[in-house]
């Protein structure tokens, strides 16, 4: 536990509800979560507003995912004592924000942003590019800026938007003539993204090549078995490729003996070491790690009442540290004053 909660570091961070969490989250940024909630004060956002960049035509999964992406929070060791969760569609503050974002903000910046361009060109969007998902960093500015956070807890594709937020800070200060808002950091994980089991470097659902955080045993047993290893490597004799070689990017993400892993693929590549070995000793860290989480899921989905308790209280106080924020934002940046 850390000294005096007011001045602890601010973290604030979230995700778009559009289907449940899995290991990718974890990795990426949950697990951060997770080990800062007792030295910072954290605040997580289930960015509904966000998923509608690009599910306004399927609102009703966006509902259905606040609770369940709040469910894998809970399941995952998120702390609703020491962590504030928080519902962005009941936040207008941030709404507010972001519009005054866009002030400072080019086309031509939000058309540079690397991971939107990768994003737009994978939705194959083309002129029919929704508005309010080109601006979504901006939003995402104004969700980050909101809460006055120091430190951002992302995978590394989420880098450009913070980035981004970094600009508007400055302009935001330049303007008013004060440090009124904090630059925040990226908090990125030393592994990089997570690929799928099938090799791709982009987990999804319709691809069925992740693992959600509430994977089944069987399900982890199946994945595992299923996993792209080294297509080479055909007898366990035979010296095999850890490159690219899924079971072992799995393996530095989620094994806490570093040293072991780096033992395994001495003997990988030199042959000798099968892929149903390393296999099953990625399986069982999944199934260790994933044990407890799909326990304390179960726990909680049998209260969701108690759930939606949480987001309310959570949402609450977000509401209060939103507006304040906005306040000062708007006096600063010398609009109309009514006093
Ligand atoms: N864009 C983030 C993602 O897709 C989700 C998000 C919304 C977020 N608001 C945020 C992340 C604020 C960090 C800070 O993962």
């Amino acid at each position: 536990m850390s000294e005096n909660l007011e001045t602890r570091p601010v973290i604030l961070t979230g995700d778009r509800p559009t289907g449940p969490l899995h290991l990718g989250h974890y990795a990426g940024s949950l697990k951060n979560r997770v080990a800062l909630q007792h030295t910072h004060k954290q605040y997580l956002l289930l960015a509904d507003c966000q998923a509608l960049t690009d599910n306004a035509g399927d609102p009703e999964k966006v509902r259905r995912n606040v609770l369940e992406v709040a469910l894998d929070y809970l399941a995952a060791g998120i702390d609703p004592e020491a962590t504030t969760i928080a519902v962005q569609s009941a936040l207008p503050a941030l709404a507010e924000l972001g519009q005054l974002y866009l002030n400072f903000v080019s086309v031509a910046r939000l058309e540079r942003n690397p991971t939107i361009k990768a994003e737009i060109r994978q939705r194959g969007f083309g002129r029919e590019l929704p508005a309010g998902f080109l601006c979504y960093p901006v939003a995402q500015a104004a969700d980050i800026t909101g809460f006055k956070a120091n430190v951002v807890p992302v995978g590394e594709d989420q880098i450009p938007m913070i980035e981004q937020t970094v600009e508007i800070v400055r302009r935001v200060n330049r303007q008013s003539g004060r440090a009124l808002l904090p630059e925040p950091e990226a908090l990125v994980p030393p592994v990089g993204r997570l690929p799928g089991i099938d090799g791709a470097a982009k987990m999804s659902k319709s691809t069925g090549n992740a693992i959600p955080l509430s994977a089944s045993q069987e399900d982890i047993r199946q994945a595992v078995r299923r996993m792209y290893t080294d297509p080479g490597h055909l007898r366990a004799s035979d010296p095999g490729k850890v490159e690219g070689n899924v079971v072992f990017t799995y393996l530095d993400a989620f094994s806490d003996d570093a040293e072991g892993v780096a033992e395994l693929k001495v003997r990988y590549r030199r042959g000798g070491l099968g892929d149903m070995k390393v296999k099953g000793h990625l399986e069982e860290i999944l199934q260790r790690l994933v044990w407890p989480i799909r326990q304390r899921r179960a726990e909680f989905a049998k209260d969701p009442g108690e759930v939606v308790s949480i987001l309310r209280a959570g949402t609450e106080k977000a509401r209060e540290i939103t507006e304040a924020t906005m306040e000062e934002v708007r006096s600063a940046l010398g609009l109309f004053r009514w006093a």
